[in-house]
């Protein structure tokens, strides 16, 4: 599939020409269709919806096709279940993939509006944290852009992730209400309404065949809404399908019956609970019952809907199920849905169990997305037993069945059936989900190759040793039509100016850059479109934060979510390191002049991460408004992060900070985003920096650090932080500065616990290791930023180097070596010529 050379030649592209003048009609017919009938009292967020639904009805012909060809054809189909997909705006993406771009700002402009103003309107579907829920969205663009039958599957989150405030320096949360205006790319299913059932007993079947059944179950409906998922010009498009709560009609009876109207009421909005929001963690666990609830709820849904179309296409015999069905599991969030199918199968479909087993391993898969610790999903064994009694009954047939085998092969080895129990023990029974989601799953893989690596010889290394087969590495992807086309459209037509557009679905011809780095006048013009985002970046920052930053300056970013792993701490020991520097000696130092630009949330309960977010605005307050630095040193925080902001800001960056504790980050994807926008990395041996260095060559990125394995011998050899504290002055200095109150003068002792966790605590993440190289590579960056020739020529070599992380590299190798689906194509007539 991968072999076949693509091209985007005007004969496949039917839609180049579509006329601007129907495209305004349809908007004007929405728009008169719309209260806003009188043209001159219509707003912008009217325009966005008209525009929003002239695009949907162009969508939604191909969705229906789609969904059709899809029956019509025998094919298996791939189901990515996640409880997040972080969608971000969908209107300038919907319009790319169907090629109407271009017509719609001719046909805006006769209208005398700007296309940028209207899709500035959309609210962001937030509905993830961060990386996992993002490569969610990447995946569902490239499936269907490689016309893939894929399905996304996860919740309608009336809530998505929170949105941040800044006040007096510190993170504020207020909800998100995304669906308030309304939300015009959503179709609701009413007639797609399953049960879920939850809490309840067993009781042995009264049939005689020794079964269980799950009775006096509390229930709640799931009802689905579609999104529509369009490929690049090709007429697929596919279904997201996210499923919202809602009480059961019980309830409503339970109140004529009992004359108990508040309370029939009450418990309906409780039920309707489960769906209302994200929980905003990103790489942490928490056990939360409604969290179990809402990982269940939306599985059981999935898995209902999924035997129902293998049933609607013919499907009797269950062993032909994964010959029809392969279901991804995007991390152990959707993991029970290994237990789930188990009991449809052999309690309501009566497969005896072995046969059963066998079908579901050979359906599902799974990805995992961390080895920290404190993320890993262990849930109390009192609680998931009295939430789902029959799946922990599962879980324990499972468990003991794989046991038996374990003893089989290590007879006497107590301490591995131990390790690899999906009863945890230690501190309270728990249900270990990555062991559950390992042993029910026949394709295991880690998301760059570090990290299915780490995963083989450390967090499964006892799995690996027993399936050695069932493990494989999928290294992550971003999808170029948002993370360049959209969202950089400057670089991406000079790019296809001189390379032609191929690019757009086969990344790997961004190889064709490479001679053009040694032309002046490309670099010229490539460095003008980089001075424009900045530009453009500049406005923005003057806007949000009130602050004039130079444009000329080096664009230094580090953007994501706040993590002590992710060590934004490091980055702000250097801004102090480069301040002190400036006031000692103005005329030396960093004089090329440096804007540090911050932006990420913090979970509202992780107290460290929020702490740094105050510490950044400190020194932010300080070296900003101090005279001695003349304006050569900037540092911002740009409040919520989200994919939109993301789509503003990495265009603009000169440098991407990638710089987490060797061995923490599983893969990061702003890597690769920043990188294809032509930024310079400086970052550690960790995730897939490893694999960027790999395909941009060490003259073009800056690397420096402890590697995974000397990070490992500090744990093993001892680590003492006070050695670099005394041995190395700038540090000291810098340290000292924080933990005296240099920031925070009206309450001196502010941040010591930050250099506490650093000098006192410990430190997991090594950071003061890690200072000294980071700083000189720093210097290094900041030399070769002066040779404005030299920066843009590696700038350029860095986007040519990109097409590895395309995610349509990375779905080709799921489809093909885990998934075993093939593209379906859709044919549509060909549309009438223009005019
Ligand atoms: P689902 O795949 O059953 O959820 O249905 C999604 C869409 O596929 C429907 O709204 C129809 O447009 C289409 N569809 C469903 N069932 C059939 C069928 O039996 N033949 C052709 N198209 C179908």
């Amino acid at each position: 599939m991968m072999a076949e050379k693509k091209t985007l030649t005007p004969s496949n592209n039917p839609y180049k020409g579509m006329d601007a003048e129907a495209l305004k009609n349809s908007l004007v017919n929405h728009l008169e269709y719309s209260q806003a009938k009188d043209e001159y009292s219509a707003t912008r967020l009217d325009y966005f919806n008209s525009l929003a639904l002239t695009v949907r009805d162009r969508l939604f012909e191909r969705w229906i096709d789609t969904q059709q060809t899809y029956y019509k054809k025998p094919c298996k189909r791939v189901y990515y279940l996640s409880l997040e997909f972080l969608m971000g705006r969908a209107l300038d993406n919907s319009m790319i993939n169907l090629g109407l771009r271009e017509e719609t700002e001719k046909a805006l402009d006769d209208l005398g509006l700007h296309l940028e103003d209207l899709v500035e309107q959309e609210y962001d579907a937030g509905l993830g944290n961060g990386g996992l829920g993002r490569l969610a969205a990447c995946f569902l663009d490239s499936m269907a852009t490689m016309a893939l039958p894929a399905y996304g599957y996860g919740i309608r989150y009336e809530y998505g992730i929170f949105f941040q405030h800044i006040r007096d320096g510190a993170q504020v949360e207020t909800p998100d209400p995304w669906l308030r205006y309304g939300n015009p790319w959503e179709i609701p299913r009413p007639e797609y309404l399953y049960p879920v059932h939850f809490y309840g007993r067993l009781q042995n079947k009264d049939d005689g065949t020794g079964g269980v059944e799950w009775v006096d179950t509390q229930d709640v409906m799931a009802m689905a809404y579609d999104t529509p998922i369009p490929g690049y010009r090709n007429d697929t498009v596919n279904n997201l399908r996210l499923w919202s709560a809602k009480a059961t009609r019980d309830f409503e009876l339970g109140y004529f019956n009992h004359g108990d109207y508040e309370r029939a009421v009450g418990d309906k909005v409780a039920t309707e609970t489960i769906s209302k929001v994200l929980y905003p963690n990103d790489n942490v666990f928490e056990g939360r019952e409604l969290r179990l609830k809402q990982e269940y709820f939306f599985v059981a849904a999935t898995m209902r809907d999924i035997i129902r179309r293998f049933k609607k296409v013919g499907g009797k015999k269950y062993t032909t199920l994964p010959d029809k069905v392969a279901v991804q599991l995007n991390d152990t969030h959707p993991a029970v849905a290994i237990p789930e199918l188990m009991r449809i199968l052999v309690d309501e479909e009566g497969l005896a169990w072995d046969t059963a087993w066998d079908v579901t391993v050979k359906t599902f898969a799974y990805t995992n997305h961390t080895v920290l610790p404190e993320a890993l999903e262990t849930w109390p064994v009192d609680l998931f037993g009295r939430v789902l009694p029959r799946h922990l009954q599962i879980i324990y047939d499972i468990n003991y069945n794989f046991l038996q085998e374990v003893e089989k092969l290590y007879p006497g080895d107590t301490e591995r059936l131990r390790r690899m129990s999906l009863i945890g023990e230690e501190g309270g029974k728990t249900v270990r989900m990555a062991n559950l989601a390992v042993v029910g799953s026949h394709s295991v893989n880690g998301v760059s190759a570090l990290h299915s690596d780490i995963i083989k010889r450390d967090l499964f290394r006892d799995f690996y040793q027993l399936w050695p087969g069932r493990f494989n590495n999928k290294t992550n992807g971003i999808t170029p039509r948002r993370w360049l086309k959209s969202c950089n459209p400057a670089l991406a037509d000079l790019i296809t100016r001189h390379i032609g557009e191929d690019w757009i679905i086969d990344l790997d011809e961004l190889k064709k850059l490479i001679p053009l780095a040694e032309d002046p006048a490309f670099r010229e013009q490539w460095r003008r479109v980089k001075l424009a985002n900045k530009e453009r970046l500049a406005s923005y920052i003057l806007k949000s934060n009130n602050l004039r930053v130079e444009p000329h300056s080096l664009f230094d970013c580090q953007v994501k979510r706040i993590h002590e792993y992710k060590r934004q701490l490091l980055n702000v020991l250097h801004v102090i390191a480069l301040y002190n520097r400036l006031k000692d000696a103005p005329a030396s130092g960093d004089r090329g002049g440096r804007t540090v630009i911050f932006a990420g949330k913090a979970a509202p309960g992780y107290y460290a991460a929020k702490l740094i977010i105050r510490l950044i605005n400190a020194v932010a307050e300080v070296v900003n408004n101090d005279g001695h630095t003349r304006g050569a040193l900037k540092v911002v925080f740009l409040a919520n992060y989200n994919v939109s902001l993301a789509e503003k800001l990495i265009p603009a960056a000169d440098l991407s900070e990638q710089i987490s504790t060797a061995g923490t980050e599983a893969s990061g994807t702003g890597n690769m985003k920043f990188a294809l926008n032509g930024a310079l990395t400086i970052g550690t041996l960790d995730g897939a920096n490893v694999e960027i260095l790999e395909e941009v060559g060490q003259d073009n990125i800056f690397i420096f650090g402890l590697k995974t394995e000397e990070v490992e011998a500090t744990w093993r050899g001892g680590y003492d932080p006070w050695q670099y504290y005394h041995s190395d002055g700038e540090l000291k200095w810098v340290l000292d500065m924080i933990s005296q109150g240099y920031f925070s003068p009206e309450d001196p002792g502010m941040f010591r616990r930050l250099t506490d966790s650093l000098l006192h605590h410990g430190d997991p993440y090594r950071l003061l290791a890690d200072f000294r190289s980071y700083v000189d590579t720093q210097d290094a960056a900041a030399t070769l930023y002066r040779d404005q020739e030299a920066w843009t020529r590696k700038s350029i070599l860095n986007v040519a180097a990109m097409g590895k992380f395309s995610s349509d590299r990375t779905i080709g190798e799921y489809a093909s070596e885990i998934w075993k689906v093939k593209p379906v194509k859709i044919t549509r007539p060909a549309p009438p010529p223009p005019g």
